[in-house]
């Protein structure tokens, strides 16, 4: 499957779903997320606060629980949304989140368009510099 094959628009809904599902009564700002796994199924999350703010847990925490609750797998490709289901950034800390489960050519969808992992997280930390 190419980059442009990718089912983008699939991926955008299904994060739209996920964050109709978001818990945020703090900041009232929803996210959705959605992955392509190597295996062709697609998975998601939605962002879940608590009163101790600093535990919140943002969308692509529980997309990757989501991933090893269901077999786990490889993510192809990645799409993230705001509460108006248009395209979101996923924060640094998140980037690592997806880095660990990345497939060789994952790309994610960014407000500059298709990127790669590397474009979004350079020289990153990972499961290599443990080994
Ligand atoms: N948030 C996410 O769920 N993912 C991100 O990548 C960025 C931020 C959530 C966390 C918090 O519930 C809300 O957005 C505002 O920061």
């Amino acid at each position: 499957m190419t980059d442009q094959q990718i089912p983008w628009d699939d991926l955008a809904a299904t994060a739209r779903d996920a964050m109709e599902r978001a818990y945020v009564p703090y900041s009232k700002f929803p996210v959705g997320a959605a992955a392509l796994l190597d295996d062709g199924r697609i998975i998601s999350g939605c962002n879940v606060e608590n009163a101790s703010y600093g535990l919140t847990l943002c969308a692509e925490c529980a997309l990757v629980s989501a991933l090893a609750m269901s077999g786990g797998g490889r993510i192809r490709a990645f799409s993230c949304v705001d509460g108006e289901g248009n395209t979101l950034m996923p924060c640094g800390r998140c980037r690592q989140l997806l880095y660990e489960f990345r497939a060789p050519d994952m790309v994610l969808m960014t407000v500059g368009g298709i990127r790669t992992m590397d474009e979004v997280l350079p020289d990153a930390f990972g499961p290599q510099h443990l080994a």
